[in-house]
C-alpha cells in the first residue's frame, strides 16, 4: 500500500546495524513495557475499537447532516488536527458537502473568535466540542462563547441537543457538564493520547459528518496494523522509515525533517505530522524539528532555502500516485503565453514533473537527503493506512532516541505561566 523510496537519501542507511535495536523496541511496544506504556491503545485500535460507539458516531453524523448547515469542531492540537487533515485531504479545499465544517477552540485570537461567531449568527449550527482533559483554555473559552450564541438562537433545550462532546469517559469538567446538560458524548480512550487519537471519536465524528468513509478508514488502518507488525527492519517499511529519520539526524547531523506534499489539500497532513513528531520527539533537549511545506507553492518561498541554505534538513515527500481529480491544459492558437508545449497535457503530469525536477535539484544539486513515501491515491482507506504508518514510525523512531513518545510535559509550562498571569485559582505562584 505504501512505497518507501530511500534511493535519494544521499547516504546509505545501515539497516543491518539497527536490526537488534528495532526488535527490542518492537517487543517493548507489543509487551507494553516501554516508557509511556499507558498510552499504547492506538497500536491495536484499528481492530479493537468500540463497535457500538462507532455505530453511534455514524448515527450522530447522519443527524448532524440532516439537521444543520455547519458543524463547529471545537478542539486544539490532537483534538482537531487529525480531523482537519482528513477532511481537507479527502474533500479538498472547496467541498460541496451540505454541512460546512468550521474549526474553533484552536486559538485565543479575539479577532478570529469574533469573526467566527459573527459568521455563525444566521447559521443553523451544531457543536462538536473535543477535549480529553475537558479543561483546555482555548477550547473551553470557545465553547462557552459558542454555547451562549447557540442558546440565544434556539434556547437551551435545543442547544443541548446540538452539542456533541468528545471527552474522557468519566473525568473532567466537560464530562461533568455533558452529564448535567444531557449532551451526547463520545469517548477518548484513556490509553490513547491526543496526537494518536485521529482514529477515535475525536477524528471519526467530524470526518463522518464531512462525508468521509470512516469504516474504510478503519479498515485501512487495520491493514497497516497487520502489515507493520513484522519486527524485522529489513522487511518492514514503516520501521525502515523510522530508522532512516533517526540515522539522518543522529549520524548525519540533520536536525530538521521537512515534510513535503504537492497537493494544497494535503497541507493539513503536514500540520498533523508536525504535532505527531514534534510533541512526541521534542523533549529532553533532543529531537528532529518537523516542518512542512506544500510544493510547488512553497518552492517560491522556502525553495531557495532548501536548495542552497544551511544544510540542516532532510525532506520526507508524501505523494499520491493517482490524483483525485485531473484537468488538461487547453490549446491556444495565439500561444501568446508560449505555453502550447503543454497543451493537451494533464496538470497532474506537470505536477509530477515538478516533483521529479525538484527531487533532482534538491538531491543531486543541493545534496539534501530525500525520503519519498507514495500511496496509491488519497482516499479514506489509504489515509487510514497512512495515519497508522506514521503513528507507528513515530513511536519506533522516538524510542530509538530513548525518549518517551507519549507524554508532553513541556506543553504544560506555558499553561502554568498563562494561568498565573490570568489569575486562575491555584496558580498564585509559578
Ligand atoms: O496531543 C496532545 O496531547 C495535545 O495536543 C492535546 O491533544 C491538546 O493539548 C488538547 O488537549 P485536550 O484534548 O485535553 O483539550
Amino acid at each position: 500500500m505504501i512505497k518507501l523510496d530511500l534511493s535519494n537519501t544521499v547516504v546509505n542507511i545501515p539497516f543491518d546495524a539497527y536490526i537488534q535495536d528495532v526488535k527490542v523496541i518492537d517487543k517493548m511496544l507489543k509487551d507494553k513495557t516501554g516508557a509511556g506504556n499507558d498510552f499504547l491503545g492506538w497500536t491495536t485500535l484499528p481492530r479493537d475499537y468500540d463497535k457500538d460507539e462507532f455505530k453511534r458516531i455514524l448515527e450522530a453524523a447522519k443527524e448532524i447532516q440532516d439537521n444543520y448547515d455547519v458543524l463547529v469542531v471545537a478542539g486544539i492540537g490532537g483534538s482537531y488536527l487529525g480531523a482537519r487533515c482528513a477532511i481537507e485531504a479527502l474533500n479538498g479545499l472547496f467541498p460541496t458537502n451540505k454541512v460546512q465544517i468550521i474549526y474553533f477552540g484552536n486559538t485565543l485570537s479575539s479577532t478570529y473568535c469574533s469573526q467566527v461567531l459573527n459568521y455563525l449568527k444566521d447559521k443553523k449550527f451544531a457543536i462538536n466540542v473535543i477535549s480529553k482533559s475537558g479543561t483546555t483554555t482555548e477550547t473551553s473559552v470557545a465553547f462557552r462563547l459558542l454555547k451562549s450564541l447557540l442558546i440565544s438562537q434556539v434556547g437551551e433545550e435545543k442547544a443541548n441537543k446540538a452539542i456533541f462532546a468528545t471527552t474522557d469517559k468519566s473525568r473532567g469538567a466537560l464530562k461533568q457538564e455533558a452529564n448535567e446538560k444531557g449532551y451526547r458524548t463520545f469517548v477518548i480512550p484513556d490509553d490513547v493520547g491526543g496526537r494518536f487519537s485521529v482514529l477515535t471519536a475525536v477524528g471519526l465524528l467530524p470526518i463522518a459528518v464531512a462525508g468521509g468513509d470512516i469504516l474504510s478508514m478503519m479498515q485501512g488502518a487495520e491493514q497497516a496494523m497487520k502489515d507493520f507488525d513484522d519486527n524485522n527492519v529489513l522487511t518492514n517499511v514503516c520501521y525502515q522509515y523510522a530508522v532512516a529519520r533517526h540515522y539522518l539526524h543522529k549520524s548525519e547531523g540533520y536536525p530538521v525533517e521537512m515534510f513535503v506534499t504537492y497537493e494544497p489539500s494535503f497541507t493539513q497532513l503536514g500540520e498533523w505530522l508536525k504535532q505527531l513528531f514534534g510533541e512526541s520527539g521534542g523533549k529532553e533537549r533532543l529531537g528532529i524539528l518537523p516542518d512542512s511545506v506544500t510544493f510547488s507553492t512553497d518552492l517560491h518561498s522556502l525553495g531557495q532555502f532548501v536548495q542552497e541554505g544551511a544544510p540542516c534538513m532532510f525532506e520526507t515527500v508524501i505523494l499520491a500516485d493517482e490524483p483525485q481529480e485531473d484537468i488538461v491544459v487547453n490549446e491556444d492558437p495565439a500561444n501568446l503565453d508560449g505555453l502550447n508545449f503543454l497543451a493537451g497535457k494533464k496538470v497532474s503530469y506537470i505536477n509530477k514533473k515538478a516533483f521529479e525536477g525538484t527531487l533532482g535539484a534538491h538531491v543531486i544539486d543541493g545534496k539534501v537527503p530525500n525520503i519519498v513515501i507514495t500511496i496509491p491515491k488519497m482516499d479514506a482507506f489509504n489515509l487510514g493506512y497512512l495515519f497508522y504508518f506514521f503513528e507507528k514510525a513515530c513511536a519506533i523512531s522516538t524510542y530509538l532516541f530513548n525518549v518517551n513518545p507519549f507524554d508532553q510535559p513541556g506543553v504544560e509550562i506555558y499553561k502554568k505561566r498563562m494561568f498565573h498571569l490570568l489569575g486562575k485559582p491555584g496558580y498564585d505562584k509559578i
